[in-house]
This record gives C-alpha cells, structure tokens and sequence, in this order.
C-alpha cells in the first residue's frame, strides 16, 4: 500500500529509542494501524523494553486491545518464531487477528530466519517483507554484525580540528570542537553498551567517559580501557566511579597481584584478553566481548587505539567530529589524527549535521 513507507519509517524511527538498552536483544518496534472508516489510523505502538523483554510486538498489541483485530503491523524486524520465555511474536500476531504484517529486515537467527514470516503466512496473513530494509538494518546494525560475525560492532568516534589534530601530548583533554557538538557526542555514548579508550587517553585526560546529559544519565554505557601493561592509576576517576559505572580494564594478564586486588576492590573488572605480537589481539576482544553482552562498542580513541581498529580493518562506522577551530601552538607536541585519506576512502558518508561551528559527519564501511 503506498502508505507503508510512511509507517514503517515510523517504526524504524521509534525503534532508536531503546539502541542500546535491550540487553542481546534488538532494539524493534511495532506500529499497529487499522482503517476504521476515516483513513488509517496508529492504534498501538511499542519498542523493545529496557533489557530486551517484552518485544514490541505484544506491547503494541496490547496497547491497541481489540482494536489490534483486523490491523496491519510494520515491524522493524521479522516477528520470532521460537519458543523462548514467552511465546514467539508471530503466535501473539496470529492470536490476535493481525490481518497484514509489513516487516523491514529478516532476522538472521537461525531460530527465526524465515520462519517468522512462514509461521505468519501459514495463518492466513498477508506478509510482505523487506520493505525499508536498509533503513532498518542501520539501527539494527550491531545485532546483524552480532549474529554473522559473533563480534562487537565498532563505532570509532574522532574528533579532529581544523589543522587535523585530535589533541596535544601532555596537556590532557584539549576541545577541538563547541559544545553542541559535545552534547551530540554524549548522545553516541547513549545508544552503545560500552565506551573504549586506549590507557594513554586514561592517563591524559582522566575522563569519565559517562553520558552527561540532562535526562539521560542513566544511560550511561560501560567503560573498557585498554591497558595491557597495567597502568590505570588507582586515583583516574575511572576507577573511582567504578562502583557506580561498569568499568572493565582489558589487560595481558600480567598485572601485580596488589594491583589486581585494589583495582577489583574499587569495583573494576579485569578482563584478561589475548596478546599478538605484543598487543592486545582486538578480532578476539571483540569477540569476548559479544559473549558478555556487549554488541555495540564506541572507541573514542586516542590516536594509537583507533589507528589499531582501523589498521586490521575492524571499524564498523565512523563518527567524525570536525572543529572549526585551529588548534596547534608553537612548542605543543600536537596528535595528528590516525585517520589518513587512504582510511577514509573505506568509508561511505551517509549524513552530515551541521553542530554549531562544528560538522558531524557519519560514515558506514564501504564493503567488498
Ligand atoms: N580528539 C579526540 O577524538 C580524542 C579522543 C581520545 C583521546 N584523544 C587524545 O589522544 C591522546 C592519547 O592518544 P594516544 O595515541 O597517545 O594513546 P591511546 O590510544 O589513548 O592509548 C594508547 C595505549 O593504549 C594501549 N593500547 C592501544 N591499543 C592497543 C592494542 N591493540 N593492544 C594493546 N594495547 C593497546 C597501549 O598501552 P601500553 O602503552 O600500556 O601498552 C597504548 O600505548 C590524548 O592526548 C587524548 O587527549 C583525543
């Protein structure tokens, strides 16, 4: 029907709102819309809870009652088929006369892939599938790397001035863009379920790496520092707030056992990973990582930890920040920005904003 776009985009869009909260499971949404004589109307919508539990679907259906009797539902992602702690989606579309079902992405689960929609068909419903799918498969992008690839999808955030440089050696965290940009930044940290620095950037510029923005605290993610060697300082307000905010030290193993017990003490976990030549083998620490939870990790750096992502090829997409301001003085030993124009060609631009006197552009990785 020629309105499907229009309420599928509307699913997709309300599905941001849960990015990053829904545990292992997908952000999804549903929009139930039923023509009651006057045009199509919303008679029920929902997104994936907090956690990942109740699904959209049941949510929307409850909202809509037996309003849901005879609807069409847009849903960003196939509907489950499995059996888990509650019954598949597709049953609860079934059993409550969903008479149309227009879904945006087909679920690579090997539990449900295709079978959502044949459960659906069997019943009697008209499906039809894979409208909007690459605008769906953007928000559902950590899941899909999730399930083909068993990995974390890698967000590399950067911010880089206007002469190129991300900061300067020694004088810790040097602004190089204004503070819309800023604010936007702490929303990227909103939708992912952990943060990611280098132990440098630890050292430097002792951040707190949480999401400060009115009303959204809460959502702050976890923290993980790369820290091979070690050398988080027991008083980084890292640690300090680790009690409150999950903070996970990748480390070689090798750490002092008086180290251990203070930095565990302070409530950081230390998450031994494994080393080749000489660094932390980041395929692999995605790969722990997925295990634990975490599908969708931002790395803010600096510039040694996300030349390493780029290097082997690990960066799912890319958040540039550009200043409009110089930031080089004489006598500062200035960070040049790890990423080279040979990197960038590897990506696409998909949008950019205009933040104040700074840009955002974002970028997905350019396949084959
Ligand atoms: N503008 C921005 O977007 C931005 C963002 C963040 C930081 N910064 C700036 O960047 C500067 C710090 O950058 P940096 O390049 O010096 O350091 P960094 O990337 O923050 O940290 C580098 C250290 O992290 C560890 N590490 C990184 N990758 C590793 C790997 N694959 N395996 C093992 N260990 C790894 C190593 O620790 P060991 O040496 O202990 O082995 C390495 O020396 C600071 O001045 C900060 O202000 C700028």
């Amino acid at each position: 029907m020629s309105t499907d776009p229009r309420y599928l985009a509307a699913a997709i869009r309300l599905a941001r709102r849960h990015e990053g909260l829904t545990g292992t499971n997908p952000s999804v949404a549903c929009v139930l819309v039923r023509d009651e004589g006057h045009g199509p109307v919303v008679v029920g919508s929902g997104v994936t809870a907090i956690g990942g539990r109740p699904h959209a679907e049941p949510l929307a259906i409850a909202e809509a009652g037996e309003r849901a009797r005879g609807a069409t539902a847009y849903v960003t992602l196939e509907p489950c088929a499995h059996h888990g702690r509650t019954p598949p989606c597709a049953e609860t579309l079934i059993d409550a006369g969903i008479a149309r079902v227009v879904t945006a992405h087909t679920d690579p689960d090997a539990r449900v892939s295709g079978r959502g929609h044949a459960m659906l068909r069997a019943a009697g419903i008209d499906v039809e599938a894979g409208l909007l799918g690459e605008e769906a498969a953007e928000g559902l992008s950590a899941y899909l790397i999730q399930k083909a690839s068993k990995r974390a999808q890698v967000t590399l955030k950067l911010a880089v001035s206007a002469d190129g440089y991300i900061g300067a050696r020694g004088e810790g965290q040097v602004p190089v863009t204004g503070p819309v940009a800023r604010a936007q930044s702490h929303l990227l940290r909103a939708g992912h379920h952990a943060i990611l620095v280098g132990v440098a950037t630890a050292l430097e510029d002792d951040p707190m790496l949480t999401c400060r923005l009115p009303g959204l605290e809460a959502r702050s993610p976890a923290r993980i520092v790369l820290d091979p060697g070690g050398r988080m300082p027991l008083d980084a307000k890292l640690v300090g707030t680790a009690n409150r905010h999950r903070t996970i030290l990748v480390t070689g193993g090798s750490i002092a056992s008086d180290r251990r017990a203070a930095l565990t003490a302070a409530g950081c976990e230390l998450m031994p990973c494994e080393i080749a030549n000489g660094r932390i083998a980041l395929p692999e620490l995605l790969e722990d990582l997925a295990a634990i939870g975490i599908h969708a990790l931002l790395v803010e750096g600096g510039a040694a930890t996300a030349r390493a992502f780029l290097e082997e090829g690990l960066v799912d997409r890319l958040v540039l920040f550009s200043g409009d301001r110089a930031i080089a003085r004489p006598g500062a030993e200035m960070i040049a920005s790890p990423l080279d124009a040979a990197m960038l060609e590897g990506f696409t631009p998909c949008e950019t904003l205009t933040l104040g006197e700074d840009t955002m552009t974002r970028y997905t990785k350019r396949e084959g």
